[in-house]
């Protein structure tokens, strides 16, 4: 069995906090990055896999000042951009400066391997309202709440790079989830905060290829575990806020186990919660899955 991590939405970079699920925690995120790296030496994970919005806005500063909080992690990692990261023109050259010692190759876009399983990186586009794609957000207000799409020619990426690792059950990593939030949970989740407009297009080319079993993402500040078909998706709430939880993955070689761990020290987690608002902590089926790697190719 060997071990990542899974984390996302850490919005480093920013001084003051705001009120979005719960209490954001932006002037604790120094401290909340200590105790995080004390208790990841414990997990002993071979990287982390962090699904974007790691910087609290898209500007220079605030992109070299998250990608300095994760190399004091000292765990591996490879990084995603989210909506808040990726904001406008220059905001992915800003990205791929930032974390190059970290990137398989200089792109948002990417894919590796480690030991039993492959992943893939996508980097959806915003959706404009005259129905086009582009890089970068069409008005402050699409920043938090717009529309997004994965661009055709990811797709085709996609589909070539699938096609040509057929015997690997594979990961893919994207800030959005495909997969909306559970009626069950919906109800509770009061931030728009947009949604994956070709998710139906790209969950078709998911399906022709049985050996992808795990979708990974964040964005939604909650967690909420979704089976798909042969696949899985979990997405996970955010280190900014309440319930300040990563997710522990072990993989076997039959199976990958998802277990949720928060922070030794409660303390931030208490801090953050609106009483009431528990909820972005998920009901017990989002919090702990099983995923088998079998499949017939
Ligand atoms: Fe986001």
């Amino acid at each position: 069995m060997w071990r990542f991590v899974h984390l996302t939405d850490s919005h480093l970079g920013q001084e003051d906090s705001e009120e979005w699920n719960n209490h954001t925690l932006h002037p604790f995120m120094p401290d909340i990055m200590r105790c995080l790296r004390d208790d990841i030496q414990h997990v002993e994970p071979e990287f982390i896999l962090a699904t974007g919005d790691l910087a609290s806005n898209h500007g220079r500063d605030a992109i070299f000042a998250a990608r300095d909080f994760f190399d004091f992690l000292n765990v591996p990692y490879f990084p995603l951009g989210g909506n808040t990261d990726f904001g406008d023109d220059m905001s992915r050259r800003y990205f791929i400066e930032a974390f190059s010692g970290h990137l398989p190759l200089a792109d948002t876009v990417y894919s590796f391997n480690n030991r039993n399983l492959h992943f893939c990186v996508l980097d959806p586009w915003w959706y404009w309202s005259d129905g086009t794609l582009a890089p970068c957000a069409e008005n402050e207000e699409a920043h938090r709440s717009g529309s997004w799409a994965i661009p055709p020619a990811q797709l085709r990426w996609l589909d070539d790079d699938l096609h040509s690792h057929k015997s690997w059950p594979t990961v893919i990593a994207m800030h959005y989830p495909v997969i909306p939030v559970a009626g069950r949970l919906q109800r509770l989740n009061k931030q728009l905060s947009g949604e994956l407009v070709n998710s139906e297009l790209f969950m078709s080319l998911l399906r022709r290829h049985p050996q992808v079993r795990l979708l990974l993402s964040g964005h939604r500040h909650m967690h909420y575990i979704v089976p798909a078909g042969h696949m899985t998706q979990v997405t996970t709430a955010a280190l900014i806020e309440y319930p300040i939880e990563f997710r522990d993955v072990h993989v076997y070689d039959d199976r990958i186990e998802i277990h949720t761990l928060g922070l030794s020290n409660e303390e931030y987690a208490n801090r953050s919660l609106i009483e009431g608002n528990g909820w972005p902590a998920g009901e017990e089926a989002d919090r702990h899955a099983v995923v088998s790697l079998e499949f017939e190719g």
